[in-house]
């Protein structure tokens, strides 16, 4: 059972957190204290189908995307996939975006995000600490089209095209120092903008972190764009990681910040539950989740229970990476 130890920087929860969350999260500890969930209400943490803010709703119609003339670009036939691709319509309405609230609901909440100007800082241990608009970004990126895969911890799971350019080319733009052992990637923070992040409960703004050889792996990718258009909002805009080997909450979205360290990071679920969401989070049909099995997945707009596989398929990229580890570390988890 969780055991929650409130730290100085949160407020009380009831008071910092909309009624409806708090409400579900109690109701969840109170559901994780009976050892059991209901597979259908399967939630990072339980959320709620709040209607966006008012706000949020204002915002409805988006400045269009400048980079829009860019895709579609050449799909890379390395990355190809021979299950069905997920529905747009679906991968682009059924989303996890806690800045924008709780719920899968979040589309049109998130149009609300800005996504120009977008300044992506390089920073910690390089050569020499950067700051690069996204546009400038983009020109100095290959871009291309993978066919990815992606498994929420949550066991939903959709089959995508993801337009963008491998993590590693920002890596080697950035000329980082051979004592630069993790790559830490954070999210924008801007509380007016995104109403989830009023929830003062959250350790925003939410922060994820790869190795430097895992971000240099061929598979870890940055997303600029999906379905041959900009990225949507609410899928991340302007850019989000993809690292399909592991569960989807590594996979941080509209990334401001890329900052190079010796200290391991500490990631955002991580903080709110560490004994479920660890640092590493490879997925593993064998370790279930503390609270249910990751036997199985279930492709977004199917009823299919299909078996999950280790590293979600993408082990001949990816097991090297972790040979020997097991025994220190909660590599699946
Ligand atoms: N990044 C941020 N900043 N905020 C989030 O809430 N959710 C994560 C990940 N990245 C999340 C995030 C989770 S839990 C998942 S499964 C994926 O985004 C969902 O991506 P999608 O909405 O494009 O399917």
């Amino acid at each position: 059972m969780l055991i929650k130890i409130k730290r100085g920087w949160e407020l009380p929860e009831a008071a910092a957190t909309p009624e409806c969350v708090y409400v579900n999260r109690r109701q969840l500890l109170k559901t994780m204290a009976l050892g059991s969930i209901a597979v259908g209400s399967i939630g990072l943490l339980a959320g709620c189908d709040e209607a966006p803010a008012p706000e949020a709703q204002a915002a409805a119609t988006p400045q269009p995307d400048p980079s829009a003339d860019l895709y579609p670009v050449p799909r890379n036939p390395a990355y190809t996939i021979s299950r069905p691709l997920t529905d747009e319509k679906l991968a682009t309405t059924y989303n996890n975006f806690y800045e924008f609230g709780s719920s899968k609901n979040i589309w049109q909440a998130a149009q609300a995000l800005e996504i120009r100007p977008w300044t992506v800082a390089i920073s910690g241990m390089v050569e020499q600490p950067m700051e690069i608009g996204i546009d400038d970004l983009l020109a100095k990126m290959p871009l291309e089209e993978r066919l990815y895969r992606h498994r929420c911890v949550e066991r939903w799971s959709m089959t995508v095209p993801w337009s963008g350019f491998p993590l590693r080319a920002l890596v080697e733009m950035a000329r980082p120092l051979s004592s630069a052992k993790y790559l830490k990637m954070v999210t924008f923070e801007d509380s007016k903008m995104a109403p989830g992040q009023r929830a003062a409960w959250y350790p925003w703004p939410y922060v994820e972190g790869l190795t430097m050889a895992e971000a240099t792996n061929e598979l870890s990718f940055i997303a600029t764009g999906l379905y041959g258009k900009p990225i949507p909002r609410q899928n991340g805009a302007p850019l989000r990681l993809a690292v399909p080997w592991k569960y989807g909450f590594k996979s941080v979205k509209s990334i401001v910040s890329f900052e190079f360290t010796d200290t391991q990071p500490v990631s955002f679920w991580e903080t709110i539950l560490g004994n479920e969401y660890g640092f590493w989070a490879n997925v593993n049909p064998e370790v279930p989740h503390p609270r249910w099995s990751q036997a199985y997945e279930q492709p977004l707009g199917t009823d299919e229970k299909v078996p999950t596989q280790i590293y979600n398929g993408y082990g001949s990229y990816v097991a090297d990476l972790y040979k020997g580890m097991e025994d220190q570390e909660r590599t699946f988890m």
